[in-house]
């Protein structure tokens, strides 16, 4: 097939591309990326000359774009990554979470529905999958007092997320996810166009950009800086080594049944106050430090606003019909998480000096 893949540039997206470049040799895989500051390059250093992948650097709101590179390279499958992520940066900025995630899905649901129906096949042999998120369905409740904490985690409340639960989005970042889910239903029950959709847990792993909880602390803790924990570190977040994501988004764009919604989720709920205790412990040992040495780090800051209390994902249904299950503990994904951002620094230095982003003009502009 010849697939799009969107956001490829970013965290989850480079773990995709990765797996479809290497996987499928006879499949063509365009990384149609707009490279904000989330979209970094670099993280696709080992597979960017192979034959079988392109990058395009297009903004998915930019439908005749979109449309010609849907005819150019006679585009088959889309999956969907491309968004604006980040939960704190829609509290301060809802509008581009807007135009990004709902009207960028609308441009490329659009661009895909014209390209796709001017073909004599149609809709034959095409799939659009559509990446979304656990926080559409809103907040869960914690009424399991004596819940989690063991390593591995375990349920903090009686309820979880399954496919029919009702969308409740609170902040406007999941609030525009929700919005593009529904888009992509509607694209499914109006013309058609055969679409899945998926909605994930929190993801973990090499490769996410240093604003998010797990690799903003890793190195603030390796430079002895203060861990701001919102509130009183009491949310609950059910969390995901990130190649699992990527093996789920596999099988699910290869074999999810058209117009189904899948769950993924590592049955993993760990407080984040517990979550960061363990970074600091498994930080410190690995750098030759006395475990536990910068549990001073911890400074508990204002609250989120309108912070979600707890996420919880059940993901029975992907199991049940695609064999998928997480293949990592999350001690053995912890671990092998924090000793990749130990050990390449100079990514992380390059991100927070702002050097990732020439990477693009230098590899790409003149080709
Ligand atoms: P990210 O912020 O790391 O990467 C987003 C990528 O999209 C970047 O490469 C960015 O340049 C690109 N992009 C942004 N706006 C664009 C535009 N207008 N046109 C083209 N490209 C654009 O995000 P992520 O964490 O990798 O998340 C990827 C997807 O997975 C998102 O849709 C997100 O909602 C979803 N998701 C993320 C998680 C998680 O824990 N990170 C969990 C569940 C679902
Ligand atoms: O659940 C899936 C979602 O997970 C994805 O859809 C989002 O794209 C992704 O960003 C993530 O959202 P969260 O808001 O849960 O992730 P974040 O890493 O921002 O925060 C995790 C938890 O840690 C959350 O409860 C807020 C808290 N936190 C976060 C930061 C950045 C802090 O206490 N301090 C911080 O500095």
């Amino acid at each position: 097939m010849n697939i799009i893949v969107t956001g490829g540039a970013g965290f989850i997206g480079n773990h995709v591309i990765r797996l479809l470049v290497n996987k499928y040799p006879n499949d063509l895989i365009v990384n149609v990326d707009k490279l904000t500051y989330a979209g970094n390059l670099e993280n696709l250093r080992d597979v960017e000359k192979c034959s079988n992948y392109r990058f395009e650097k297009v903004d998915i709101c930019d439908l005749d774009s979109i449309l010609a590179l849907m005819k150019k390279y006679e585009i088959e499958g889309v999956i969907h990554l491309a968004a604006e992520s980040h939960v704190d940066r829609s509290i301060k900025d809802p509008f581009s979470f807007a135009q990004t995630n709902v009207m960028g899905t609308l441009s490329l649901l659009q661009a895909a529905r014209l390209y796709w129906e001017s073909r004599p096949e149609r809709y034959e042999g095409k799939r659009f999958y559509h990446i979304s998120t656990d926080e559409v369905y809103g907040a869960l409740e914690m009424n399991h007092p004596e819940g989690g904490n063991e390593p591995g985690g375990g349920p903090w409340g009686s309820e979880f997320f399954t496919e029919d639960r009702r969308y409740q989005p609170h902040s406007p970042y999941s609030a525009s996810k929700a919005s593009s889910d529904h888009f992509v239903r509607a694209f499914h029950d109006t013309y058609g166009m055969p679409t899945v959709i998926s909605n994930c847990s929190n993801n973990y792993g090499p490769y996410q950009f240093p604003e998010k909880l797990i690799p903003l602390f890793i190195n603030n803790i390796r430079h002895r800086r203060p861990l701001p924990v919102y509130g009183k570190g009491e949310n609950v977040r059910d969390w995901l080594y990130v190649e699992d994501h990527a093996r789920a988004i596999d099988l699910i764009f290869h074999e999810g049944r058209v117009a189904e919604t899948y769950n993924i989720g590592g049955f993993n709920e760990w407080k984040n106050i517990d979550l960061i205790k363990v970074l600091i412990t498994t930080v410190d040992r690995l750098l030759g430090r006395p475990e536990g040495a910068d549990m001073d780090l911890i400074t508990f800051v204002t609250d989120r606003a309108g912070h979600d209390m707890r996420y919880a994902i059940d993901s029975t249904k992907l199991k049940q019909e695609l064999g998928w299950q997480p293949s990592l503990q999350f001690e053995e994904g912890i671990e092998k998480t924090v000793k990749w951002y130990l050990d390449h620094q100079e990514w992380m230095d390059r991100i927070t000096s702002g050097d990732y982003m020439k990477y693009y003009e230098e590899m790409y502009a003149n080709r």
